[in-house]
C-alpha cells in the first residue's frame, strides 16, 4: 500500500498502553465536535464499542504487512457497517477524530510525519470499507 508501515507500527505501540484514554478521548471528540453521528450509536452498548474500536486498530497495525489478511477483514467491516448506517460522509469525521485524538494522546511524541503517515493510512482504511460496503460478495 506504500504506507508508512515502520512509522504506524512504532507509534502506534506507543499509544497502544494508553488505549482506554485513547478510546475514550476518540468518542469525547468525535461526539463534541460532530454530533450529528450521535444518532449513530443511540443503541450502542458504549463500554463495549471503545474496546471494539481499540481491537480493529490493532488488527489494521497488525496485518499491515499483510494485505491478504488486512483487505477482506476491512471489506467485511465495510459491509457491516451499512446496517449500522454509516454513510460514505461519516469517514472523515471519524478519520479527523482518530487523528486528533491520537495527537492529544500521544503529546510530544506527536509529528506533523506521524499525521500525514496516520491519515495516509486511514484514507486507505475508509477506501477498501468502502469498496466492501459497495459489493457484497466482499
Ligand atoms: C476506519 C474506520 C472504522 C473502523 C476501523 C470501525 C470499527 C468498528 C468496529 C470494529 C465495530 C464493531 C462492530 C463490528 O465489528 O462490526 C464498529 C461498530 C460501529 N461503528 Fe465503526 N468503524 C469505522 C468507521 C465508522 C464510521 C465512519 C462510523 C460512522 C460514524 C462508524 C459507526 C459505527 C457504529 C454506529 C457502530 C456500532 C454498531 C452496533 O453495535 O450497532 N464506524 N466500528
Amino acid at each position: 500500500m506504500g504506507l508508512k508501515v515502520d512509522l504506524l507500527e512504532q507509534s502506534f505501540a506507543a499509544v497502544a498502553p494508553q488505549g482506554d484514554k485513547l478510546t475514550a478521548t476518540f468518542y469525547r471528540n468525535l461526539f463534541n465536535d460532530f454530533p450529528e453521528v450521535k444518532p449513530l450509536f443511540a443503541n450502542v452498548d458504549m463500554t463495549e464499542q471503545p474496546k471494539k474500536l481499540l481491537a480493529s486498530l490493532k488488527l489494521a497495525v497488525d496485518n499491515l504487512r499483510k494485505p491478504e489478511v488486512l483487505v477482506p477483514a476491512l471489506e467485511n467491516l465495510g459491509l457491516r457497517h451499512v446496517d449500522y448506517g454509516t454513510h460514505e460522509d461519516h469517514y472523515p469525521a471519524v478519520g479527523q477524530t482518530l487523528l486528533k485524538s491520537l495527537a492529544e494522546v500521544a503529546g510530544d511524541l506527536w509529528t506533523e510525519e506521524l499525521n500525514d503517515a496516520w491519515a495516509e493510512a486511514y484514507g486507505e482504511i475508509t477506501k477498501i470499507m468502502l469498496a466492501g460496503a459497495a459489493q457484497p460478495t466482499g
